[in-house]
């Protein structure tokens, strides 16, 4: 084992290289002009698969495709096997005028890696991959079969994901699934997540006037769709921050007085979330803390908001339209249609006679909880504590990762979420980055996990 942890300490500025070339592709999953560039990162991925020695796939899906990898199966040999999800693409970098060097061009600043997708999530899938070029390439022997899917759809809804699993579900029956896809608290503080909020996105349209009018002529004896969106949507949440929908707090499991005690050993203040953030004051769910309401409570919110001339100088117009892209997170026991029905009847109920309302909805998944004290879980505890050297937090997270309720639907077993992000990476945003120490750090946890979980 010693000779695995001095191989990664060896390569680690290989290892470093590596991901700037992972970076630099564009695999933005959410616009079809990419759908190329998607191709040649899953390539890449396949490759650098390849090098390492293990037996690779290029599986193509409806949209874009799969890297399943293995490793050299023993013939006769019953081990454990372990199945390591993560994604090779990325989410939109806009707006590029905010990036202080482009989003595809890999920047080191100090010990950050700054490049759109460094942080979530390719830096994160590669630390396993080079773990287990360690036992290969030191001969040592891994004590388990694995299994990596390193999917295309994560960022848009894994929507292709469930039948592939289904497809293949006797190769990838396994004792549990592995992913570093979410975060730590803080740098040398590891984190075992064992809850994952949910999500359910729609976009709406309301539509005005046949085509853009004249403010001046028309102005005053037709509705204009930006205002009435607006009405709209302020009518969505109250001043208390509470999702103003019926029904939608009813499915609701409310925290316990035990994870309550258990949020406030976290290391950050509210000043401190109140700085990262760059907000003026602080705004949620009243009664609940900002980790709370992060993680544990169910959200609405709006992603995107057009209508009208958006360019330079000003344009006197009632527009024809407007739309919001909207997005609500769920928490245990939601259920995304269920969600999807109370929001598309309460917005039919408020839309005016004077606009015609037009929804879509979009993809949805289900919230994840599972216990932290199964032996599985303890196991996990054990690698991040020996690769950080300190005791690691359990807690829940507010982003979402579709297919964590598939693989227990679909495979029957749980997931262990071990996040090498921090904080300030900025994932979805201006400037995201990794740390190399989380990298380094990140590739140690695999090596030891492996052995742990191995045991159970
Ligand atoms: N890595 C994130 C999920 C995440 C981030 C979980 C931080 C916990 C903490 C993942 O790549 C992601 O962003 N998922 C999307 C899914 C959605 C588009 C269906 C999300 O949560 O917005
Ligand atoms: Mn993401």
């Amino acid at each position: 084992m010693q000779a695995v942890l001095d191989f990664l300490k060896q390569n680690e500025s290989r290892f470093v290289n590596e991901l700037c070339d992972y970076v630099r592709f564009p695999s933005i999953s959410a616009q079809p002009q990419h759908r190329d560039d998607m191709t040649a990162c899953a390539k890449w991925v396949v490759k650098r698969c390849q090098q390492i020695g293990l037996h690779v796939e290029l599986c193509p899906t409806k949209g874009h495709p799969i890297v399943l990898a293995k490793t050299p199966r023993r013939v006769g040999a019953v081990r454990p096997h372990f199945l390591v999800y993560g994604h090779y693409d990325v989410q939109p970098p806009e707006p590029f005028e905010l990036w202080k060097t482009p989003p595809f061009e890999p920047r080191i600043e100090g010990r950050s890696l700054f490049a759109r997708g460094a942080s979530d999530n390719k830096g994160q899938n590669l630390a396993h991959l080079a773990a287990v070029e360690a036992y290969f390439k030191t001969g040592t022997e891994l004590p388990c079969d694995l299994t990596f899917i390193i999917e295309g759809e994560e960022e848009i809804g894994s929507a292709n994901l469930a039948t592939f699993l289904k497809e293949r579900q006797a190769e990838l029956k396994c004792d549990a699934v592995v992913i570093s896809d979410t975060g730590m608290p803080a740098k040398g503080c590891p984190a075992l997540t064992y809850a994952l909020r949910g999500i359910a996105a729609f976009e709406l349209t309301l539509h005005g006037p046949a085509r853009d009018l004249h403010s001046g002529i028309f102005g005053g004896t037709v509705d204009n769709p930006a205002m009435a969106l607006c009405q709209l949507m302020a009518q969505l949440r109250d001043k208390d921050g509470r999702v103003a929908i019926p029904g939608f707090y009813d499915d609701v499991q409310p925290l316990s007085d035990y994870e309550r005690e258990q949020f406030k050993r976290l290391p950050l203040t509210d000043a401190q979330y109140q700085a990262l953030v760059g907000v003026p004051e602080l705004f949620g769910e009243r009664g609940y803390t900002p980790f709370e309401q992060r993680s544990a409570r169910p959200t609405l919110e709006i992603n995107g908001l057009t209508s009208g001339y958006q360019g330079e100088g000003s344009k006197t117009i009632v527009p024809s339209w407007a739309r919001v892209k909207i997005t609500t997170r769920l928490v245990p026991n939601q259920s995304p249609a269920k969600i999807i029905h109370l929001v598309t009847e309460h917005l039919k109920k408020l839309c005016p006679p004077t606009v015609r309302m037009e929804l879509q909805s979009g993809h949805g998944a289900e919230p994840y909880l599972v216990s932290p004290t199964s032996p599985q879980a303890q196991a996990a505890l054990r690698a991040l504590k020996s690769a950080f050297g300190n005791d690691p937090i359990l807690m829940r997270e507010g982003g979402s990762i579709p297919i964590v309720n598939d693989f227990k639907k679909i495979l029957g077993v749980d997931t262990l979420l071990l996040g090498l992000a921090l904080p300030d990476d900025n994932a979805h945003s201006p400037n995201e980055k990794f740390d190399l120490d989380c990298f380094a750090g990140g590739q140690l946890m695999a090596a030891h996990l492996w052995q742990e979980l191995s045991k159970v």
